[in-house]
């Protein structure tokens, strides 16, 4: 079964006072996920609602610009930025979507967007230096600056208001000691996409206190109602204080390419490179001219695949409606929904005894932060029968439970 490697990889770690490793690895938490998948991979007849990548097939154009790279010989390093055809094609891109000048200067090419937040984050965190981070959040952020002796202080989001974020707390919450905030919309594990007016309000007050804005847009295109995108990279006064982060992954299904972006200014972008020499060199060689056809290419593919997630997530909301003690709310975009159970349950023993009793996989709160205990998330990056056969079994089962 495909897991998203960032759930899985990082979790090896369960020892955190084993001296062999670095303090800094040893801030690499036991991932979530991993206790769900390790019981369910022993299990027969396990439908998972827990992958964090798209089940679609790669579009047929995209796979043959990569085949054509490697049947043309294009296996050998690229430029250290990125190959500047794929470069040229993201200034060009990105510059008409949002209306910005960008220049090949302004981008960095990377392995996926996680190289890309590895870079962003551990190259800017240190000690003294506090980020501002959603709860729930994806995962990988707050270790990433742990790591390097940054400090983290969550802001809560709550399911009441479908998670969006409050601005104002966000101004609130900025201090003397706060370098910088990171946002994801369409949000991982919520779905949640923040509206113009949130990220307008927050990019000006983090460009008056000189705080710097990381923005993980790797969801971007798969919104599911007819809303427009709003991206740091329409509403930034100037690009000195904001990264913004995504990939080819989840728009075009092609997660296992690997090929990711950092979007900054110049002289951000000078800085990173000489760091990218020392991390993975260069992404991917074919997989970045695959990325070229994808930018390049017909956009219906994506937008078949967004009349689907959409579908599924019409008919998610509806069944966790349906369903007794569980409570939902409107996800916008990603392919994921952060439902509640009662306030107080503990989730993770909640979804640890629902995948053995009825072998649906989900992924408790706690891996996504500290405040959404009760809560877990459903990924609909699988078949509609499964989404429906999955409450089939779950339904009944939450309804027998007994809660505070
Ligand atoms: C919010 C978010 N950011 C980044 C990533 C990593 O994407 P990539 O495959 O481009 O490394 C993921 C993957 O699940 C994600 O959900």
């Amino acid at each position: 079964m495909a897991v998203n490697p960032v759930d899985t990889d990082l979790t090896e770690l369960d020892d955190t006072r084993d001296s062999t490793w670095s303090p800094y690895l040893r801030a690499i938490p036991v991932s979530g996920i991993r206790r769900m998948v390790d019981v369910a991979s022993k299990m027969d007849d396990v439908i998972h609602l827990s992958i964090g990548q798209p089940n679609f097939p790669t579009p047929r154009h995209i796979i043959d610009a990569h085949i054509d790279a490697l049947e043309q010989g294009q296996t050998g390093y690229t430029m250290d930025a990125g190959l500047p055809e794929l470069l040229d094609a993201l200034a060009e891109y990105y510059g008409k979507r949002y209306n910005r000048t960008l220049t090949p200067e302004n981008i960095l090419v990377t392995t996926g967007a996680t190289e890309a937040m590895y870079l962003a984050l551990t190259a800017t965190s240190a000690p003294g230096r506090q980020f501002l981070v959603t709860d729930p959040t994806f995962l990988l952020y707050a270790p990433l600056i742990r790591m390097n002796g940054g400090e983290v202080k969550y802001i809560p989001t709550r399911a009441e208001n479908g998670h969006q974020l409050d601005p104002q707390e966000v101004i609130d919450a900025m201090g003397m000691r706060t370098y910088g905030i990171v946002l994801n919309s369409p949000s991982n594990p919520t779905g949640t996409v923040y509206p113009r007016e949130t990220i307008e309000t927050i990019l000006e007050e983090a460009a008056y206190r000189g705080i710097y804005v990381y923005s993980d847009e790797v969801y971007d295109h798969l919104l599911l109602d007819d809303i427009e995108f709003p991206s740091v990279l329409r509403y930034a006064p100037d690009l000195d204080n904001v990264m913004m982060v995504s990939s080819f992954s989840k728009t075009f299904s092609m997660a296992g390419l690997r090929i990711g972006w950092l979007i900054s200014s110049q002289g951000a972008i000078r800085k990173l490179r000489r760091y990218h020499m020392f991390t993975t060199t260069v992404a991917n060689t074919p997989a970045q001219w695959a990325g070229v056809a994808a930018l390049r290419g017909p956009m219906d593919c994506v937008d078949d695949m967004v009349k689907e997630y959409a579908a599924r997530r019409d008919r998610l909301v509806q069944l966790v409606g349906d369903t007794p003690n569980l409570t939902g709310y409107w996800p916008q975009g990603a392919f994921y929904m952060f439902p509640s159970l009662p306030a107080r349950t503990d989730a993770s023993k909640v979804c640890m005894r629902m995948l053995r009793e009825t072998g649906v996989c989900t992924v408790p709160g706690d891996a996504f932060g500290e405040s959404c205990l009760n809560s877990f998330r459903i990924s609909y990056s699988t078949s509609m029968d499964k989404i429906e056969e999955a409450f089939e079994r779950i339904m009944p089962w939450l309804d027998k439970q007994t809660f505070e």
